[in-house]
């Protein structure tokens, strides 16, 4: 298992435990070509990769035709302007103002472990087998070194894969598009899935049929976005959630990027994953090194499931970092939902006193308690206390809730500016604008310049002096707008279209300095509910917050898309109060309550104001998440049923890793379309194994429960719900 290297094929074999990644080296010119990505294969299997029928058009053996020969050639990280002319993964520009380059492979390396990539997040060979793959190619016109490295992990099916691009000559070379990671293969044909949305609308699985040319998702939204995700999955026709071939993509990234799949005159699909090009132009100077995000690949034989189970694994044992990337979260109680920016001390201590005595962990304080700031326009840089609101201060406010018993959290949103604010009438050059032109406003706010190290350093101090100054122990870090009219004062005119991606290395840059600084605080990104839910962001925090929809019943979609990737431990969610803030709809507490479960768990209310049958029903609730936190954190997650597909009912499972243990959730949508019990088939238990349903007397064999299914009773009504808990006897 692992990387090797079969010198007298030429050929680089890269395996995992169930799949296996083939590169080739092509004529005398040392191409690089894609040979192979899917199911596992033995050795003796590489014969037929070495496509001896198709020797004689390699250029050495007919220059003639190589232009078809590019046109045609699965190239393992193509270039532009040389006759391929599908799209490029890299293309570049010379001091000339030319538009070409062609990379031939110059040597390899194969090492244990795994480099850190300089200024980005991405995952760490952490415990496991995982070995590197670093290939180095040149352009030697250009003097351009590209190295293409590739981290096979070999427990969870996953190559992460990065490029590293030099500049070696004396010229500057400027980037145009540096993609992470680009993969020809036959087309199948294959069926795209995304994850789409808008706000409070997040991660909405969606499919479609792969046509000839060229077809994507994209955010320049300078964020991840709401609207698209940075992952796609291509699925061999009739694969389904559990069989079949499915690929899949994922970016280590949260600024724009764009994923896309391009289909030839050949059927042969080119699928590319990367930084997003129209907002990026990178002057290279020489000697420099410019590094590409990560991208994340997985194959899976065994359908979607079998995609997701890798994408879990690997998420919690080579991403999540940190004191809390294995521990139960507090369960926290937010006063966004509450109180929005009307509080002071004594709101805020009158909910925390309810609270602890309900058994919440936590207390929240969202945003509103800095500047001046009483509404969302204004103040947004200005991170000092309001002491009107605030009365005796931040210290005295978190002092008197820790003598609840409980912890006390914070909100931030570190990258923004209000015109409305002492920072801007100090700073107007610090805002993201372009000199003269008025930026256009979002939330009434404008982005500051991360780029520039002083800002970032600007706005450290401030965050670094709120949180010395009392026991903080969570910060939620907030985005609530994406950047537009891309200007930097700081940067020189030919470095403007860099400004994008140096933005999110300032973020990151950032959030590296919180979690080094204060690696006790739980943090929990966010923005503007979940337009930034990635694997980037959770390098530095293991939860995110899923969507400002919060309603139990919408929340079915955007945590099933949502858990499609991301292990149910990073996914921020709360019960909050009736009829939903964003929705209008009333759904039972105890309904809320399961759905909020299936993620971190906490509240997002006035626990003072609600009615008193809710009230009653919290100490429940959170006897219900000491007892099976552990198992959700934990264990294996499955899709058993979708209300988005039937309309329905929606049913998920987790099993602990000794499948001794299991809790399968069942909401019931609509109550009155369905009226009858229901089979469900369960998934990841022990055929062999006896369970029992907890408070009944049946017990029912592991496989009868897979293969012929579980009986649900019809619950009577709509959006109610059911826990079901089997333990093994
Ligand atoms: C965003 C977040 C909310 C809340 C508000 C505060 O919308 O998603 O949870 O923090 O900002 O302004």
């Amino acid at each position: 298992m692992g990387i090797t290297y079969f010198e007298q094929d030429r050929i680089f074999k890269l395996d995992t435990m169930h799949t296996s990644y083939l590169i080739g080296l092509a004529d005398e010119e040392n191409f690089l070509g894609h040979l192979f990505y899917g199911r596992r294969i033995a050795e003796h299997g590489l014969a037929c990769f070495l496509r001896t029928e198709e020797k004689p058009f390699v250029p050495s053996k007919n220059e003639r035709e190589r232009i078809s020969f590019l046109d045609a050639f699965p190239m393992e990280y193509p270039t532009h302007g040389i006759g391929d002319y599908r799209e490029a993964a890299l293309r570049v520009r010379s001091k000339d103002g030319h538009r070409v380059c062609s990379l031939s492979y110059v040597s390899h390396v194969i090492f244990q472990g795994k480099k850190k990539i300089p200024g980005l997040p991405a995952s760490f060979a952490g415990e496991g087998n995982c070995s590197t793959l670093e290939i180095t190619c040149r352009d030697p016109h250009l003097n351009l070194t590209v190295v293409l490295s590739y981290s096979v992990f070999e427990e969870t099916d996953v190559i992460a894969r990065h490029v590293e691009i030099e500049n070696e000559g004396e010229d500057i070379v400027i980037l145009e598009k540096a993609a992470s990671m680009s993969l020809d293969m036959d087309n199948r044909p294959f069926e795209a899935l995304t994850l789409h949305g808008s706000w409070a609308r997040e991660r909405h699985a969606e499919r479609r049929k792969l046509g000839t040319g060229y077809q994507g998702i994209t955010s320049r939204r300078g964020e991840s976005g709401h609207q698209d995700h940075p992952f796609m999955a291509l699925l061999a026709e009739g694969a389904t959630r559990e069989s079949g071939d499915v690929y899949g993509v994922q970016l280590v990234y949260s600024g724009n990027y764009d994923i896309h799949a391009e289909v030839s005159q050949f059927a042969s699909v080119r699928w590319q994953a990367g930084l997003e090009d129209e907002d990026f132009c990178w002057m290279l100077e020489p000697g420099q090194r410019f590094y590409t995000p990560e991208a994340l690949l997985t194959f899976s034989h065994t359908g979607l499931d079998g995609m997701t189970k890798n994408y879990h694994s690997f998420i919690r044992q080579h991403i999540i970092r940190g004191k809390y990337k294995d521990r139960k979260r507090p369960i926290l109680i937010n006063n966004w939902e509450a109180t929005y920016f009307d509080f002071d001390t004594k709101k805020l201590l009158s909910i925390a006193e309810e609270a602890s005595k309900l058994g919440i962990e936590m207390l929240v304080m969202d945003d509103g308690w800095f500047g001046k700031r009483n509404w969302d326009d204004s103040s947004l840089g200005d991170w000092q206390v309001n002491e009107e609101k605030l009365q005796g201060g931040l210290s005295a406010l978190v002092e008197e809730v820790n003598k609840l018993g409980m912890k006390f959290g914070i909100w931030f949103e570190p990258e923004m500016i209000s015109p409305d604010s002492d920072l801007y009438r100090t700073h107007p050059d610090w805002a993201i604008a372009v000199p003269g032109r008025a930026p256009g406003m979002a939330r009434a706010q404008l982005v500051l310049d991360f780029s520039r190290p002083e800002v970032v350093d600007g706005i450290w101090k401030q965050m670094e002096a709120v949180l010395e100054s009392a026991n903080i122990e969570y910060v939620k870090w907030d985005m609530n707008r994406p950047l537009s009219d891309l200007g930097s004062s700081a940067l020189p005119p030919e470095r403007q279209g860099e400004l994008a991606h140096r933005y999110m290395l300032g973020v990151y840059e950032l959030q590296e300095r919180l979690v080094t600084r204060f690696p006790d605080i739980l943090l929990e990104n966010c923005s503007g509910g979940g337009a930034r839910f990635d694997a980037g962001m959770l390098y530095y925090s293991p939860q995110i917050w899923c969507s400002d929809d919060t309603d139990a019943i919408e929340r079915l979609a955007i945590q099933e898309g949502t858990a499609m990737l991301y292990p149910l431990s990073t996914m921020g969610a709360h019960v909050s109060d009736c009829p939903n803030h964003a929705v209008g709809r009333t759904t039972p507490f105890e309904t809320r309550g399961y759905v909020a479960l299936a993620g971190t768990f906490g509240y997002e209310l006035d626990v003072t104001r609600i009615p008193e049958e809710d009230r009653a029903q919290i100490p429940d609730q959170i006897a219900l998440y000491h007892k099976y936190n552990d198992l959700i954190r934990q264990g294996e997650y499955y899709r058993i049923a979708s209300a988005s597909e039937n309309h329905l009912y929606d049913c998920w499972q987790v099993v602990s890793a000794d499948q001794k243990e299991s809790l399968v959730t069942w909401i019931q949508v609509l109550g009155g379309a369905g009226r009858r019990s229901r089979f469900v088939r369960l998934k990841g238990l022990a055929p062999e194994k006896r369970y029992r349903v907890e408070g009944e007397e049946r017990t029912f064999s592991g496989d009868s429960l897979m293969y012929a299914g579980l009986q649900i009773p019809d619950l009577k009504g709509d959006f109610v719900g059911k826990l079901i808990h089997l333990v093994q006897v």
